[in-house]
């Protein structure tokens, strides 16, 4: 779970996985949704090198019941933080006495690996179990994807059209992405560049990648505008847990009491 981003995109004045929303950070949803999905074991979490004591202290809660969560620090890119990662796996983390830690190193004794973004911290358990499947099935690489709806085109450096793909063959991808883990621990060893998926590292070595059907609720939380989107939806979704009651977002509308005196005319008094 690369986590180890500055979030300037956000603009909340700290990393974006120790962002707050609903009261919980980004960091602990992600981590709670893929251990919550039933499919997923352990969590390797990488974050900045200030965050290691906090991030460990807000992960604790969640390594329970047989559960491994590791924090370990991240890189300049996010290629660098998820090899890391996938060291701190391979090094660290088994539990001793687990069948992992029987199996030894390398894999570390999995038969998943998946690599998620703290971004994507309201991904739910569907997706995450589809590509937990497709990788057990067979498939040495699986991503999940949804479709694009604005046509995409390309264009040159100096900002002119040269293609336009055919929108129907064309699909947006999200997290986690599920791999065979000799695969991807090959892509990270042969991977000398930055890339912005780790499919796309696997996909350099001439693996074949599956795609599975992701969600849209798997979006990533970038920019204030996704950070309402996420927090409108716990709100409503907390709303539906505690029953009927009003929810605001910064303004309410104005409903007059009966028999009560009309507001001030805004316009008179700006
Ligand atoms: O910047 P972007 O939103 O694409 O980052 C995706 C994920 O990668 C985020 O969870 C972010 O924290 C993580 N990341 C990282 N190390 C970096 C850059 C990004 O772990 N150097």
């Amino acid at each position: 779970m690369p986590a180890a981003g500055s979030g300037v995109r956000l603009g909340a004045g700290l990393p974006k996985a120790f962002v707050e929303l609903d009261g919980r950070t980004m960091l602990e949803r992600a981590v709670a949704g893929l251990l919550g999905s039933g499919v997923v074991d352990d969590v390797v979490a990488v974050v900045p090198d200030d965050r290691v004591d906090e991030s460990r202290e807000l992960l604790a809660p969640l390594g329970v019941d047989g559960h491994v969560v590791v924090v370990t620090t991240g890189g300049a890119e996010r290629t660098d933080s998820v090899r890391h990662g996938l060291a701190a796996l391979t090094t660290a983390h088994v539990a001793p006495g687990s069948d992992a830690a029987a199996q030894g190193s390398g894999t570390a004794g999995y038969d998943v690996l998946l690599v998620h973004d703290a971004a994507r911290c309201l991904t739910p358990a569907d997706p995450i179990r589809r590509v937990v499947e497709a990788v057990r099935a067979g498939e040495v690489a699986v991503v999940p994807v949804v479709p694009v709806v604005d046509t995409v085109k390309q264009v040159d450096a100096s900002g002119h059209v040269v293609g336009t793909p055919d929108r129907a063959a064309l699909r947006a991808v999200q997290t986690p992405q599920g791999f065979a883990p000799h695969v991807l621990l090959a892509a990270y060893d042969a991977a000398g560049e930055v890339a912005t998926d780790d499919a796309g590292l696997v996909e350099r070595l001439g693996h074949r990648v599956a795609t599975v059907d992701g969600d849209p609720l798997a979006f990533k939380v970038t920019t204030g505008e996704d950070r309402l989107r996420a927090e409108i939806h716990l709100a409503s979704e907390r709303s539906l847990a505690d029953g009927p009651q009003s929810i605001s977002f910064g303004w309410r509308p104005y409903r007059p009491e009966p028999g009560s005196e009309p507001p001030p005319d805004p316009e008179e008094n700006p």
